[in-house]
């Protein structure tokens, strides 16, 4: 099998009936203001108990293809002196590397970000390949503000980004995952959200053609179409899916590996919920499923709360939020579910 090939059955194993992805690749500050929520130190022994403890949850293999891993982790050990990503092999999951180095200011255009990491993203690549990973990250950042942010320029340049990234991960033989994120920040309606989805979906796929890259060995991880957080008028499932459908059928082409959405902020049992209803709308020529961070471990910090004794727990709240994120890839979720112990 040749390397591009590969990156297509990569996909197709991340994207595989009833399995999703944990996104657990919160960057050192981002994983730091999710401990600080649960009164935990953010040490590197703590990050790598929490996520040796993600990892070992008996049964997720069931709902979970793949793990987004932070350049951190994917070095770190289990307490066996196992490297993560073995583990993960051993378990049958597929481990992945976020490869962008975060957002800054985009130069010249006040409120609007673009994302760091291209130089030297080669070499970068083949060193992860060499420690397990078999597909890569890369997150865009555009925000919502009135009617003239995000700008044209805003969502080329990271469109540009996307494909240079994407390009160079499959040439590694890894898959990318190409992750334009408008952010659900503010107080734009979901009207508002459609239009500047589509626009920086339809930016993200061309530089994606002009740059050569092989759809079917690429994943998109986009966000749902959304109202604003504070918009006044919110939307229910039904009205979700419909909006992200109608947005991504003249964009999206059928050819893409899969779609697998990020969770954004929404509340674990709302991404759920709208999953749910997304796989329930008629047949779609791509696969939806999901690569939620906080949608599937929100509970699971919660209930750990840096305590060993909270593992088991913890784990269950996991194996619970995967459980029920498969039975919504299949459109078989209900929120009666949410009951249920
Ligand atoms: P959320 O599901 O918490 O949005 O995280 C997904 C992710 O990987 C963001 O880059």
């Amino acid at each position: 099998m040749d390397l591009i090939e590969a990156t297509a059955e990569t996909a197709r194993q991340l994207v595989a009936a009833g399995k999703g992805i944990l996104a657990a690749d919160e960057s050192s500050p981002t994983i730091k203001k999710r401990f600080d929520s649960i009164d935990v130190e953010s040490t590197e022994e703590n990050r790598r108990d929490y996520r040796q403890l993600l990892f070992t949850t008996e049964g997720i293999e069931e709902f979970i293809s793949g793990v987004i891993l932070f350049d951190e982790t994917i070095r770190q050990k289990t307490d066996d002196g196992t490297p993560l990503p073995e583990l993960l092999v051993r378990r049958g999951i597929i481990p992945g590397i976020k490869v962008d180095q975060g957002k800054i200011d985009l130069t010249f255009f006040p409120g609007e970000k673009i994302t760091e990491g291209l130089d030297r993203l080669g070499e970068r690549l083949e060193e992860y390949r060499s420690l397990g990973a078999r597909f890569t990250k890369w997150r865009a950042v555009i925000t919502i503000i009135g009617d003239t942010i995000p700008s044209p320029v805003c969502i080329e340049a990271n469109a540009a980004a996307l494909a240079r990234f994407a390009a160079l991960s499959q040439k590694a033989g890894l898959t990318p995952i190409v992750e334009p994120e408008v952010l659900m920040d503010g107080k734009h309606t979901i009207e508002r959200c459609e239009e500047v989805t589509l626009a920086a979906l339809d930016a993200v796929f061309s530089r994606l053609r002009e740059h050569r890259v092989v759809l079917e060995g690429t994943l998109l991880k986009p966000n749902m179409v959304l109202p604003g957080k504070e918009c006044p008028r919110q939307s229910g499932p039904e009205d979700v899916a419909a909006a992200t459908l109608r947005t991504f059928r003249p964009v999206v082409p059928a050819a893409v590996g899969g779609i697998v959405f990020l969770s954004g902020g929404q509340s674990p049992e709302e991404a759920t919920a709208n999953l749910d209803a997304l796989n329930r709308a008629a047949p779609q020529p791509w696969e939806l499923s999901f690569s939620f961070g906080r949608a599937l471990q929100q509970p699971v910090l919660a209930a750990w709360r840096g305590k060993a004794e909270n593992a088991d727990t913890a784990q269950q709240a996991l194996y619970r939020r995967a459980r029920l994120n498969s039975l919504a890839r299949r459109g078989e979720y209900s929120p009666d579910m949410e009951k249920d112990s």
